[in-house]
Formats: structure tokens, sequence, C-alpha cells
């Protein structure tokens, strides 16, 4: 059920997680679905209601940084600068796991996920299950896996019905994509996944930039090629080929759908244009409710416009890189 974020049912919402159920809460970078990160029966369930393998750690979202030493064995120097430098924010910062973190947190892995949202309702959550002891919310995305994150309340409500008990609604999330994540328990940091919190942001605070990890160095789930998908078989073109695929169609057009940035729509197109914003933040902050109204038109294919080079449209282009990949 959605429910107002008000203060009232956030209250009501820390008592559910506190009992062991599953609550979805808005963050600045899309929606969580949530259970208390000491509660293993409530974490199995969380896994069984997205349907991700139980091999894959999930973030604990703490907060404040206060709490890091009850999750984190040690912190390095660079990491408790990025800390300082972007919590509360949407990076996630990997390090090694301290003593009773359950195995079920971090998918049997010497590590743990950590992020202390700036998102007000996300932050009231974490303060009011705090008062009834318990000092973390796990919560991985609120779509099912593989599927589009979810950037309201209303796209929680499409991914899992009525299988979840509260529906904390607070408004579309600002960023509109994941977290970057940073890892630092295998030596120097490595950015597994980007996020709009930039490479050189990481770099000006960490006084070097960090590596980048290819697809598939570790198990995350955000890093497989195929991910954050559509249903309908959707392709990425450059500006050029867009223009020239439509022409070729020849007015006959209808079962195509397209997203473009720079691109204007041409007259003899028929079928479903959306125009995304020509800046990243905006883009990025419409991404996924966009792919999600492109998949309803239930088009034969989606045809994305390729989106810039620039160090602001990486994390963009990784999302669109996965969403259409096909094996
Ligand atoms: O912005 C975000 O990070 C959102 C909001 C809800 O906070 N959460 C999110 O969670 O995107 P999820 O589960 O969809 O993606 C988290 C990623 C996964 O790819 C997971 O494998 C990775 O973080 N991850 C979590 N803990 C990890 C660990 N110990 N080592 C490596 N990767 C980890
Ligand atoms: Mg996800």
């Amino acid at each position: 059920m959605i429910v107002p974020a008000t203060a009232e049912n956030v209250v009501r919402a820390a008592q559910a997680l506190a009992a062991g159920e599953l609550v979805a809460f808005p963050t600045e970078t899309v929606y969580g679905l949530g259970a208390n990160a000491r509660d293993a029966a409530a974490l199995g369930r969380l896994f069984a209601t997205k349907g991700r393998p139980t091999e894959h750690p999930v973030i604990v979202h703490l907060a404040d940084a206060a709490a890091l030493p009850r999750w984190a064995k040690t912190v390095p120097a660079g990491a408790s600068a990025l800390a300082r430098a972007f919590w509360p924010g949407p990076l996630t910062l990997i390090l090694p796991r301290a003593d009773g973190v359950l195995d079920a947190v971090t998918g049997g892995q010497a590590s743990v996920g950590l992020r202390v949202p700036s998102q007000p309702v996300a932050h009231a959550l974490l303060e009011a299950l705090a008062a009834l002891g318990c000092d973390g919310i796990a919560a991985p995305s609120a779509n099912r896996f593989g599927q589009i994150s979810a950037t309201t309340a209303g796209h929680v409500a499409e991914e899992f019905g009525d299988a979840i008990a509260l529906i904390l609604d607070g408004g579309p999330s600002h960023h509109g994509i994941e977290s970057t994540i940073v890892d630092f328990s295998r030596g120097d940091p490595v950015v597994l996944r980007p996020g709009s919190i930039t490479v050189d942001e990481l770099a000006r605070v960490l006084g070097a930039p960090p590596r980048s990890a290819g697809a598939g160095a570790t198990r995350a789930s955000g890093t497989l090629a195929s991910h954050y998908a559509p249903r309908t078989p959707a392709k990425l073109l450059p500006r050029r080929e867009l223009l020239a695929a439509i022409a070729g169609l020849g007015g006959a057009n209808a079962h195509i759908s397209v997203l473009a940035h720079s691109v204007a729509q041409p007259p003899e197109f028929e079928g479903a244009w959306f125009d995304a914003p020509g800046e990243s933040a905006g883009y990025a902050q419409q991404l996924y409710a966009n792919l999600r109204a492109l998949d309803a038109r239930e088009a034969d294919e989606i045809w994305i416009e390729a989106p810039p080079d620039g160090p602001d449209w990486v994390a963009i282009g990784d999302r669109l890189r996965r969403a259409t990949h096909r094996d």
C-alpha cells in the first residue's frame, strides 16, 4: 500500500521494519526495498520478494557515519575522506565487514556495502528505526531482479503490487540513478558502479583517480551485462544512425518507440517519441520513468539516441548499455 511519508507513517514504517516486515522508501537515488539489516528472516523475505539470488550482497543504509564502526572492521583514510565529502548522499562504500554483520547482507563476502542517504524521508526512517534499537536498513533498489529501478512510489507498486505492506511516498527521486559504488575492501579504491558522483569528483577528494572495475569483477548485480532492462528489445543508436534508421523505414514506423535528447521528432515519425532533457542531471532524473513509459508502449523495438561523451554522462551511458544489452 502506498502511503504519504508523514511523520506518523514514517514511525509506522519503522515499527514494521523492526517487526521483520519489508518497507519501500524513497532515497535521493532510487527507491529502496528495505528490511532490518540485523534480521536474517526479514532478509530472507527481501531476497524472495525481489527475486534476487541470495549470493548477491545488499547495501546497508545508515543514519550517519557514526554507525560505521558497528558495520565496518576498518575504514581506510580514503574511505573516511569520501564519507566526509559525500555523506549524506549518493555514495556507497564497500568496506571490510565488522564481526556480526549477517552473511545474508554480504552474500557471504568479507565486505559490506554502506551508504548514508540524504533524502529526508530515508533519514527520518533510519532515525525512527534507531530509536527502536535497530541500526541499519538493508535495501536493494525496489525493483524485481534485473528490471528497471523505481524512482516513484507508483513504480514500486507496479513492480511488487501487494507483496510489500508499506510503500512510503516521498515524491520522485532527485538523482534518478543508483549511487556511485567505491570498493575499498581489496586495497586501492575501485569504482564498481558509476553514479552521479563522478570519477573526477572522487579523484579530487582522494588525490588520485580511482580505478574502474570491468563488468563482472565482483558479484554486483548492477554490474551484470544485462540489467535495468525493459522487456521490449532496445538498442542504442548514435544521432546520425538514429536519423538514418528512421528515414530507412519510409514512414512505416509506428511499431518503434524512440528516446531522444538532441534529435527532434521527424514529421513522418508516428511511433511514440520521448524527448529527454539534453543535460545529464535532468536526463538521469527521468531515465527510469522514461524507460518504463517506453516499455509500456509495447512497441516492437525501442531506439535510444546514444548519450554524449563527458564525465557527467558516464553513469547514464553505463545504465543505457545494460538496458540495451542482449546476449
Ligand atoms: O542508490 C543505491 O545504491 C540504491 C538505493 C536504494 O540506495 N540501492 C541499490 O541497491 O542500487 P542494489 O542492490 O540494487 O545495488 C547495489 C549494488 C549491487 O550491485 C550489489 O551487488 C553491490 O551494490 N554491493 C553491495 N554490497 C556489496 C559488496 N559487499 N561487495 C560488492 N558489491 C556490493
Ligand atoms: Mg538494483
